[in-house]
């Protein structure tokens, strides 16, 4: 499918795309450093730019829109989280973008704390939103260690077809679980994930194997708590422009945190997918991404209704 790219971010969910098959022709985001690691890996499509700033006819047509609205303001993560953040304004360009542009299908990737927020009338508000906007939603709660991601990353997947296209979106089957004892593969633990890594502290020339030395505190917090290197790590979190913290998991051994290399690893990125800017923005970038093997079992249903309506 020809697929226009909003908030695609260092390129996680557009990556799984391109995996399976689907052709990038637009991509935007405003983050210069997630721009670069953009184009070093995927290609030069993406434009920089505030989307508020984008008018829709510079953007091409296209069969499938996706797009991970920024979170922060939807996210149970942030004690502040309000529905009259500004924040929230973000999903009303992709709304925009939807109505003008009128694809066939439309996905929109988010946090799983978007369906409770004001007990609910968020996200009752968005599915109206794109309902009135001519699509028939559906949304499903995937959790991404079910697809052979080494972390426990749920995420809301919304996804809306045309209302005149007659074709009911199916979501991905799951291919792992806790125990694998169900005829799927067991889950990924972290250990198993990071086992390629030399120490960091050694010499290699593995790209971005370098990591924070700000000391671990181990309080109970989000991302101060000791990992279980047995188990899929907790979910990789960041927020999502370039201001404030990120959240930088411990690696396994408990005694120093991840390097970005290992932390794109938590998020299924290949070993060979570079990152620009300096540690705490990798960190960031990595942290706002769809986990790219999530993004690929999504992905391959797309090319299920390309079959169908073929
Ligand atoms: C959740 S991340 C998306 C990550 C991406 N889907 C991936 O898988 O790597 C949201 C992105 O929205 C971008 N963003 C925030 N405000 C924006 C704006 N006004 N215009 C364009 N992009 C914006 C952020 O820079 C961030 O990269």
């Amino acid at each position: 499918m020809k697929v226009v790219s909003l908030f695609s971010g260092a390129g996680g969910l557009d990556l799984g795309f391109i995996q399976a098959g689907h052709n990038i022709v637009w991509a935007n985001d405003v983050y210069d450093d997630a721009v670069a690691t953009y184009k070093t890996n995927i290609g030069n499509h993406i434009i920089q730019s505030d989307i508020h700033c984008i008018d829709s006819t510079e953007i091409p047509d296209c069969d499938l829109i996706i797009g991970g609205f920024p979170c922060q303001g939807f996210s149970v993560a942030n004690i502040k989280r309000h529905s009259q953040d500004t924040r929230n304004s973000l999903y009303k360009e992709l709304l925009r973008v939807i109505k003008d542009k009128k694809p066939r299908y439309f996905l929109a990737e988010n946090v799983k704390g978007i369906l409770s927020l004001d007990k609910g009338s968020v996200f009752s508000m968005i599915l109206k939103d794109f309902s009135a906007a001519g699509y028939n939603v559906k949304y499903k709660v995937l959790n991404s260690a079910n697809f052979g991601v080494p972390q426990k990353r749920e995420r809301v997947i919304i996804v809306g077809v045309r209302k005149d296209i007659p074709y009911n979106f199916e979501y991905p089957e799951e291919t792992h679980s806790e125990k694998g004892d169900d005829g799927k593969l067991r889950w990924i633990s972290v250990s198993e994930a990071l086992k390629p890594f030399p120490d960091p502290d050694t010499l290699n020339n593995i790209p971005n194997h370098v990591y924070s030395k700000y000391k671990l505190n181990f309080n109970g917090y989000m991302g101060h708590r000791p990992l279980d290197p047995n188990k899929p790590a907790p979910t990789v979190t960041a927020r999502g422009d370039n201001k404030g913290g990120v959240v930088i998991l411990p690696h396994p051994n408990n005694q120093r945190r991840m390097t970005c290399r290992e932390l794109a690893t938590i998020q299924s990125f290949p070993h060979d997918y570079y990152f620009c800017g300096n540690s705490s923005s990798i960190y960031r970038q990595i942290g706002n991404a769809v986990p790219v093997k999530m993004a690929y079992a999504i992905a391959k249903q797309f090319n299920l209704i390309q079959n169908e309506s073929n």
